[in-house]
């Protein structure tokens, strides 16, 4: 399934496709042109080594044209994910957390030098012959020796290696995505590239005061202090559920509650509605502000099979 550009649905929309949804939120649905402040617009998106469920690529420059901060406290990000979202707004001060801890480790030793661009070269240059020469075996072999050992290097080699390029753990917390049955997939071409990404990365992450901790978003909150931007990513309820992705009605909640009440300004991203239905917890959130990015994602090839989602941001400013 992928998702396509979208559109901030605050343009107009072409009368031959007109949108799917309509202005009927009880929400503060704003329609004023994206603001941009203190935080940089990249020219192009800097993409991080690692892919996960929900990450939000497509969506960075809506987000980070919409946050109104003035950028001297520090960027609080509890669900961090793949990190792209705080690669490219690229705050100074940052506290970037997950409970994922293979995440927070791929990062935590970027930043510590243990990992940089050229061991990981070595590893998967190496690594890419013996899965042309041993195949899926060899792959099984690498996937359980990261659930004895949790090595960032394999991590990075299982998620591109497996299928689809899927971050999924089964109840134990084991990694447990099967192989994309293609051994020539460490092309010197796709090294350079994730290598590239990890250089990129390193430079950006060695420049910042940012620190990487694997915590509940409950833990990560409890430090947010005025002039801190809280943004919040959290997983979608009952879609890719796994052992570091369970979010249920309680947990959707109990997190509107809590960021309410934060003594800073914040930024949620959620789901807001699709053909069939319009994600309740909207109501949960008071009179915040919300903007809206409508885009399509495929499940297939064909035309007909295109599904068009509204995602909102959710704000409170400083
Ligand atoms: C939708 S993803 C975030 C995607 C990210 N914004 C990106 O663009 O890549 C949600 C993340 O929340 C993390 N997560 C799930 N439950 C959590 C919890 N209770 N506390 C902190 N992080 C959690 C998951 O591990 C996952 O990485």
């Amino acid at each position: 399934m992928g998702a396509k550009a979208g559109k901030i649905i605050n343009r107009k929309p072409k009368k031959t496709s007109p949108s799917l949804f309509a202005n009927d939120s009880p929400l503060i649905v704003s329609n004023e042109p994206p603001v941009i402040l203190n935080l940089p617009t990249r020219t192009r998106t800097v993409v991080p080594p690692i892919k996960c469920q929900g990450i939000k690529s497509k969506l960075v420059k809506f987000i980070s044209q919409s946050i109104r901060w003035s950028g001297k406290g520090r960027w609080i990000e509890p669900f961090l994910g793949s990190g792209v979202v705080l690669f490219n707004v690229g705050p100074e001060k940052a506290i970037a957390a997950d409970t994922n801890k293979h995440i927070i480790r791929i990062y935590s030793e970027i930043k510590a030098g243990s990992l940089d661009e050229s061991i990981a070269r070595d590893y998967l240059e190496e690594s890419g012959k013996t899965l042309l020469r041993e195949g899926e075996d060899f792959y099984y072999q690498v996937r359980d020796r990261f659930n004895s050992t949790g090595s960032p290097l394999d991590f990075l080699f299982l998620s591109r290696a497996c299928f689809n390029g899927l971050m999924r753990f089964n109840k134990k917390g084991g990694f447990n995505v099967p192989f994309c049955r293609k051994p020539h997939r460490f092309r010197p071409a796709l090294i350079t590239k994730i290598c590239n990404q990890i250089k990129r990365i390193r430079e950006i992450v060695n420049a910042k005061d940012w620190t990487f901790t694997a915590c509940d978003w409950r833990e990560t909150l409890r430090s947010a202090r005025p002039g801190d931007f809280v943004y919040c990513d959290p997983p979608y309820i009952g879609r890719h559920t796994d052992y570091f992705n369970s979010w249920g009605d309680k947990d959707a909640t109990l997190l509107a509650q809590h960021v309410q009440e934060l003594p800073c300004g914040f930024a949620v991203s959620m789901w807001m509605k699709n053909k069939y239905r319009t994600n309740e917890h909207m109501t949960e959130w008071g009179a915040c502000e919300v903007k809206e990015f409508s885009h399509f994602y495929h499940i297939g090839s064909t035309e007909s099979l295109r599904n068009e989602i509204m995602e909102a941001l959710i704000l409170r400013s400083e």
